[in-house]
């Protein structure tokens, strides 16, 4: 991989990258047991394996001293009542953070740290989120018809953990209650024992 420096732009309308490296599409199938209605979730899977996000990665090498940048692109419509989201994760590196700047849509960045701290942030255009080392992070996009679109950067050591929220899920959920965004304690969440 080459240490010149470079460039690339974010191409309005979309902000795919003019430059990326890998393009991760994630579908409903992706997440499985992640989405509070089972039932809901059956269904739609029935019917067809939905894509809900996208991410556009520039690589480096994955090493400290590099950072990794992208576009995340989650697209809008829920399963029951739960908005489309990421799979989410905490780094591998606990001790690494990452910056979020949002380029399109409405949606939120639920977060949470190992000790069971919660935040939850919302994304608009031009908003800039920096997410703390520590915290586990996922994107959830509430508009009823546009994308939620944002560019990040985060340190290249910092690898992904998915496994912990596979099993435990979030302690929060982003809900559309009585036509309304809601915040909600997920019954589901699996405390450590
Ligand atoms: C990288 C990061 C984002 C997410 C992207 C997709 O550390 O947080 O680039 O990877 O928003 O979400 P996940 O990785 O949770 O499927
Ligand atoms: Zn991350």
């Amino acid at each position: 991989m080459s240490n010149q420096p470079f460039t690339f732009t974010l191409p309005f309308p979309g902000y795919k990258p003019s430059h990326f490296d890998h393009h991760i599409v994630r579908r409903l199938s992706d997440l499985q047991g992640q989405f509070f209605n089972q039932q809901a979730y059956d269904a739609m899977l029935s019917r067809e394996d939905t894509v809900l996000y996208e991410v556009y990665e520039v690589k480096r090498p994955e090493i400290e001293g590099e950072l990794l940048s992208g576009i995340s692109i989650v697209h809008p419509g829920k399963v029951g009542d739960e908005f489309f989201m990421t799979k989410g994760h905490f780094h591998t590196v606990l001790d690494t953070a990452e910056l979020y700047y949002c380029l399109n849509g409405e949606g939120f960045m639920v977060m949470e740290t190992p000790e069971g701290d919660t935040a939850i942030e919302a994304l608009a255009p031009g908003k800039v989120l920096y997410v703390p080392p520590r915290w586990a992070h996922r994107s959830v996009c509430t508009s009823r018809q546009e994308d939620l679109i944002t560019f990040f950067i985060y340190p290249g050591n910092a690898g992904h953990n998915y496994g912990t929220i596979e099993e435990k899920g979030f302690r929060k959920l982003v809900l559309e209650q009585d036509g309304a965004i809601a915040f909600v304690d997920n019954p589901n969440f699996k405390e450590d024992k």
